[in-house]
Order: structure tokens, then C-alpha cells, then sequence
């Protein structure tokens, strides 16, 4: 029986989310250049859509690009930035093709000018389709995205659209920039580290964490069905004593 096989389709996690990690130390170690661990991740991209799509996963969101990554050194950044918009271009027809709707979340102004034209055409150009959300995480972080809700919930409350003693937990999520996705009951990080690194801090509350120790370009579709058969065997209690969910 493949790994595919053995995935429960009716406990499928709707939403899983990836910090795709080691890329860098993937190059060193073969005596390349970080720049090359990049190119390679791009292939483990692949293999973790794939499989999100193979496996009937609703949402994928990527971290592709993190608000701190802006201080790395100008040639990476230049060089990450070039390999976005190349595998855009390079990809955008198949994942039509295969009805993947492709969303950003991030601080778009921050991004060049080059990237952002390319991400936006190619998010309209399959904004109807009706198969997995593939979310890119790019110059995002969690803490911005909060600061952002705050702002917007500040400017409601105070024209009036939004009155204070109505604010549930469920109203934040709606400020987000994730709103249109669920929570990800899944998330998946690569290289064996153990953080959430600014990544969907809200969003994540109540997500299993998967870790994994190999570096993001090692990562394939196998890697991924097995994180979610893992996610599978796990009891989510949301807070419940174990009798109350059987
Ligand atoms: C983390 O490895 C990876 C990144 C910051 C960039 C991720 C980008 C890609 C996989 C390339 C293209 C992406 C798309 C969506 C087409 P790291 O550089 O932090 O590695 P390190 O921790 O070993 O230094």
C-alpha cells in the first residue's frame, strides 16, 4: 500500500502550511552556494503542490519569503527575487492547467517592481479556478499582519462599522490577510528546526506541528502524505479530555 493510499480521505486536513527551511545549509553541504539551494527548492515546490493536490488538500501556503529575509545579504535577496518571478513565469500555464488559484499574502509594496507585476498577473489569471489555493507567504510575517488587522479594526471602530461590543475572537480573523483561508490544521517545517518564525501567528493556535529533519531541496511528495498519515494518528482535543472526542 503507497503512502497515498494509506491517507484517510474523509480526515484530510484542510489546510496545510509549509515553512520551507535549508536551503542554504542544503547548498553548503555540497559546497555550493546558498543561491543554489534555492534553485534546488524549487523543485521540492513542485513535489509539496503535487501532493497537496494528489492528496485533495484544499489550501497550501508556502513561507517563501520572510519580512526579516530583507536583511540578508542584497545579492541573495536579488537572486530569491529573480527565481520567484522566473518559476512564476515557468509554472503559472501548469498550475492553470491543473486548476491551482494562485493568492499572496505579504507587504506587496516592499517587494520590486518586476515580482509584483508577475505575482498579480498570474493571480489574476487563474482567480477562478477552482482547485487547490496555492497561498505564497512573501515578505510576510505574522506580526505585521496583526499590526495591519489592528489599524483596520482601529479605522472600523472609529467610523462606526464595526461597534466595540461586537468584536468576537472570530472577528480578528477576518482582518487578516488570511480571512478567505481556514486555519491550517497542518503545518510542516523542514530542516529540523523547531520554530514558527513569525509565521501565521494567530492562525496556527490550534495546528499540529510536523518537523522534519531534511533540508527543504530534499523534500518530496512522499514526505508530505507521510506528514499527514502522522496527522492523522494525532488526537486533537482543542482543550477536551480525550473521552469527550471518542
Ligand atoms: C529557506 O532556506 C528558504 C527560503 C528563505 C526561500 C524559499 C524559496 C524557494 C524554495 C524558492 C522558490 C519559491 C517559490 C515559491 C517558487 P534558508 O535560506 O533559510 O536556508 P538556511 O536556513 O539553511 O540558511
Amino acid at each position: 500500500m503507497s503512502l497515498l493510499e494509506k491517507i484517510q480521505k474523509d480526515r484530510l486536513p484542510k489546510h496545510v502550511a509549509i515553512i520551507m527551511d535549508g536551503n542554504g545549509r542544503w547548498a553548503k553541504q555540497k559546497g555550493n552556494s546558498r543561491v543554489y539551494g534555492h534553485k534546488n527548492g524549487v523543485r521540492a515546490v513542485r513535489e509539496a503542490v503535487e501532493a497537496a493536490g494528489s492528496a485533495g488538500v484544499e489550501f497550501l501556503t508556502l513561507y517563501a519569503f520572510s519580512t526579516e529575509n530583507w536583511n540578508r545579504p542584497k545579492k541573495e535577496i536579488e537572486a530569491l527575487m529573480l527565481l520567484l518571478v522566473n518559476s512564476i513565469h515557468k509554472e503559472i500555464n501548469e498550475l492553470h492547467n491543473k486548476g491551482v488559484r494562485l493568492k499572496m499574502i505579504g507587504n506587496t509594496a516592499q517587494l520590486p517592481e518586476k515580482v509584483c507585476e508577475e505575482l498579480m498577473s498570474a493571480i489574476e489569471f487563474t482567480a477562478n479556478n477552482k482547485g487547490l489555493t496555492l497561498t505564497l507567504a512573501l515578505s510576510y510575517s505574522g506580526r505585521w499582519d496583526l499590526k495591519n488587522a489592528a489599524i483596520k479594526m482601529a479605522r472600523d471602530i472609529n467610523s462606526g462599522v464595526l461597534l466595540e461590543e461586537n468584536i468576537q475572537e472570530s472577528t480578528f480573523s477576518k482582518y487578516l490577510s488570511t480571512a478567505y483561508m481556514p486555519d491550517p490544521e497542518l503545518m510542516i517545517r523542514t530542516s529540523g528546526e523547531f520554530r514558527i518564525s513569525n509565521f501565521l501567528l494567530y492562525e496556527l493556535a490550534y495546528s499540529e506541528l510536523y518537523f522534519l529533519d531534511k533540508f527543504w531541496p530534499d523534500f518530496r511528495n512522499q514526505d508530505f502524505y507521510q506528514a499527514i498519515i502522522d496527522y492523522q494518528q494525532r488526537e486533537r482535543r482543542f482543550g477536551k479530555i480525550s473521552e469527550q472526542i471518542q
